[in-house]
């Protein structure tokens, strides 16, 4: 199962509570760390590594050596990634998506994304929920996707209750279904008879992916996952599964989860300021991290030019690190003057406010433009 201890960390598709520890969470998950042996053989063929693998925050995975094998044999893999539509999207969200990108540009491979509004609709606590909120939230997070800049020729959304995808994929995930236990759904998920068995079925839709580019062209193709590591026991089911089915187990990519805004927290709807949303406007982003954010400074300026900030608590800090400082030469030196005291909080805060008022604006533009390219992107059969 994988839940840690009550009193330590939670990471599951459902929930992700606590300060977590990765290195434990490779062991209790059973990954592999991602070794800079394992980076170089990477670098060698995409020149340069993205700076999320440079600075860790993609930092596990499953059979990546496999796949880097079968690529040098001429190989090619192409690459799966989703996103389960609960509403509109933050930033933390995108973080697979700009990674997958920069993996699509750098090995030129197809891209399959997958829009799980069936998941959100069974998963959704609300009594009276309905299958069409999430549907519609798959179209609005559909544009935010494509806004990251995908190749719209090699890159395919299916959205799984929309009739041309489910077309596709039901198939398939019924052939996935007969080989997946109700005891192990509980055992993997901890789901009790109380769940709805839409639940205990899901798995085998969010696994579809994986192979059905196989299907398609008629020969297996290696697959790769790129994906926030709470997103990792659907695909130990499915790794077990698939070779029974006659595919190969898809590789996967697992990065770290950054948190919120707020001290210890993540990124949730249900608390404000803790998110920087994708809709926000500039006022909203200023507010927010001026006046919420957590910050690792001292509570006078005479304490924090003498002891310094600590960078590692600082959700400035930390969101410049994993998303929108990408030069490696800037983030130290923030690092440095920060650590020393030289840089102040309300340095650093608009530091940061100006780098994601620059980025939302352009992403808004891009959003905007969208809206007219989400037809190309759409999986027809
Ligand atoms: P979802 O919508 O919860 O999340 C989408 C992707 O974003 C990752 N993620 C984060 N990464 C870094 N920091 C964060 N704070 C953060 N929050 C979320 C998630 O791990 C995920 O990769 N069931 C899936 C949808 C899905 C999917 C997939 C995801 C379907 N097929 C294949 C990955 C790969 C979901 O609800 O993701």
């Amino acid at each position: 199962m994988a839940k840690a201890k009550a009193d330590d960390f939670v990471v599951t598709p459902w929930e992700v509570k606590g300060k977590i520890d990765y290195s434990k969470l490779i062991k209790q998950f059973g990954t592999e760390p991602l070794t800079p042996d394992l980076l170089n053989r990477m670098k060698k063929h995409t020149k340069e590594l993205h700076f999320m693998l440079r600075r860790g925050l993609f930092f596990s995975h499953r059979d990546l050596t496999w796949l880097l094998n079968e690529y040098e044999k001429g190989n090619k893999f192409f690459l799966y990634t989703g996103r389960g539509p609960s509403g509109p999207m933050h930033i933390g969200h995108l973080i697979p998506f700009v990674f997958t990108k920069w993996l699509q540009d750098a090995f030129g491979a197809e891209v399959w994304v997958q829009f799980t509004d069936d998941e959100k609709f069974l998963f959704s606590k609300e009594e009276n929920a309905k299958l069409e909120t999430y549907t519609n939230y798959a179209l609005d997070n559909a544009l935010d996707v494509i806004a990251v800049g995908f190749d719209p020729k090699k890159t395919h959304f299916l959205i799984d209750s929309d009739p041309k995808s489910a077309g596709a994929m039901y198939r398939e995930a019924v052939k996935f279904s007969r080989r997946l236990t109700a005891s192990t759904a509980k055992a993997v998920f901890g789901f009790s008879d109380s769940d709805n068995v839409g639940r205990f079925f899901y798995t085998s839709m969010q696994a579809v992916p994986a192979f059905l580019p196989s299907i398609l062209k008629g020969k297996n193709v290696p697959c790769l996952i790129p994906l926030g590591v709470d997103q990792d026991p659907h695909f130990r089911v499915a790794r077990d599964i698939l070779p029974k089915l006659g595919y190969p187990k898809p590789a996967l990519l697992h990065g770290k989860l950054v948190a919120g805004l707020l001290e210890g927290g993540k990124m949730s709807a249900s608390v404000p300021h803790s998110a920087i949303w994708l809709s926000d406007t500039e006022e909203q982003v200023r507010e927010k991290i001026v006046k919420h954010a957590f910050s690792g400074g001292r509570s006078t300026l005479e304490e924090h030019r003498k002891l310094g900030g600590i960078p590692e608590v600082d959700a400035s800090y930390q969101w410049l690190h994993a998303f929108f400082e990408p030069d490696d030469k800037k983030i130290q030196k923030i690092y440095n003057d920060y650590k020393s005291g030289k840089m102040l909080t309300s340095e650093l805060k608009n530091y940061f406010t100006e780098k994601v008022v620059a980025f939302l604006k352009e992403h808004q533009k891009k959003r905007e433009l969208a809206k007219k390219q989400l037809d190309k992107f759409m999986f027809k059969p």
